[in-house]
């Protein structure tokens, strides 16, 4: 069984790598259940990113905050705004908003957020663009393979199939 996990990795790390997946950029920003502004968050409440996308337990997320969280300012600040009369409604339903998601690799890669924001120190701006300044998010930044690959190569860091592609 070892034997043959061996040669399955050899030959997995034989191939060449497959061409880049085409990506559009800049995305189209997508219909959102609320109209949540970064401008505004991080500009008039300056909020920094992390008090928001935590990166919590192992980090691997960067996360989302739960509306609970939200509604530590909004059940005083713009309550009577229809938007936020939606907002308490989750909260209090105690349901996620649905967000539509922008940036996402497949679940078989291994990315992690700790990794590459906190221990290597890389700004957010590297990999999603200058979100502060942004009312509404649409994808600015590549995270396909080569993209990845192009950082690493830059940076010396491992670009074996198996580091990305978790082998388990
Ligand atoms: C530190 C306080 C704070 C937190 C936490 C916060 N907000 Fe806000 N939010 C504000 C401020 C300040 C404004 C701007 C109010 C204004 O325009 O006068 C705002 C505006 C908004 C608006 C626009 C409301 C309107 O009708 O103009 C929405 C929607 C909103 N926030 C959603 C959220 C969501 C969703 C979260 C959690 C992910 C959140 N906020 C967390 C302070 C906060
Ligand atoms: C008040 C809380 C709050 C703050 C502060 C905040 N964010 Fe967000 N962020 C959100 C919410 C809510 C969403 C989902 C809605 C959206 O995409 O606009 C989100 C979405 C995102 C996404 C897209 C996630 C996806 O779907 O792939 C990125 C990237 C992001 N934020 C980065 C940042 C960066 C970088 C900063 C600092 C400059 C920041 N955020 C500050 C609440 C926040
Ligand atoms: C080296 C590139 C890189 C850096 C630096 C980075 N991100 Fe990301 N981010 C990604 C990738 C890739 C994804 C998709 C991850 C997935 O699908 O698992 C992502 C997804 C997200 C999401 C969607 C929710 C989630 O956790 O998957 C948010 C929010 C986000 N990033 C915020 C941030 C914030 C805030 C920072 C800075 C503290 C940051 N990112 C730094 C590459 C990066
Ligand atoms: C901005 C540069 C940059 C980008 C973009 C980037 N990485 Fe990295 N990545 C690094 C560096 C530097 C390291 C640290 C290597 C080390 O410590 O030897 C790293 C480490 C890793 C690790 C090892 C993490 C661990 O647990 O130690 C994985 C897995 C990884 N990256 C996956 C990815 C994937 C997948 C993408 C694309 C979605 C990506 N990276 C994009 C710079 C980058
Ligand atoms: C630095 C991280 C990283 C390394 C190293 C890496 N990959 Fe990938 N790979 C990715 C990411 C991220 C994707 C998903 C891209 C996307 O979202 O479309 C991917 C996708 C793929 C796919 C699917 C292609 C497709 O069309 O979606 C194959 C096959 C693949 N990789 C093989 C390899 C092989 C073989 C190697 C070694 C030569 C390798 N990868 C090394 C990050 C990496």
């Amino acid at each position: 069984m070892r034997l043959f996990l061996l040669v399955a990795a050899l030959a997995f790390a034989q191939k060449p790598p497959p061409p880049p997946v085409e990506e559009k950029l800049p995305g189209t920003p997508p219909e959102q259940p609320l109209a949540f502004s970064h401008k505004t968050h991080v500009t008039a409440a300056k909020l920094k990113c992390q008090d928001c996308h935590t990166m919590s337990g192992e980090g691997f997320q960067a996360g989302i905050p739960k509306e609970s969280f939200c509604m530590g300012c909004h059940v005083a600040i713009k309550k009577e705004s229809p938007q936020i009369q939606k907002l308490a409604s989750f909260a209090k339903e105690k349901k996620a908003v649905p967000w539509a998601r922008i940036y996402r690799v497949p679940d078989i890669i291994w990315f992690s957020h700790s990794v590459h924001a906190k221990d290597k120190g890389f700004a957010c701006d590297t990999c999603h663009g200058p979100v502060g300044e942004r009312d509404v998010l649409f994808k600015e930044k590549p995270t396909n393979m080569t993209s990845c690959m192009a950082c690493h190569a830059a940076h010396k860091a491992s670009n074996g199939c198996d580091f990305c592609h978790a082998s388990q």
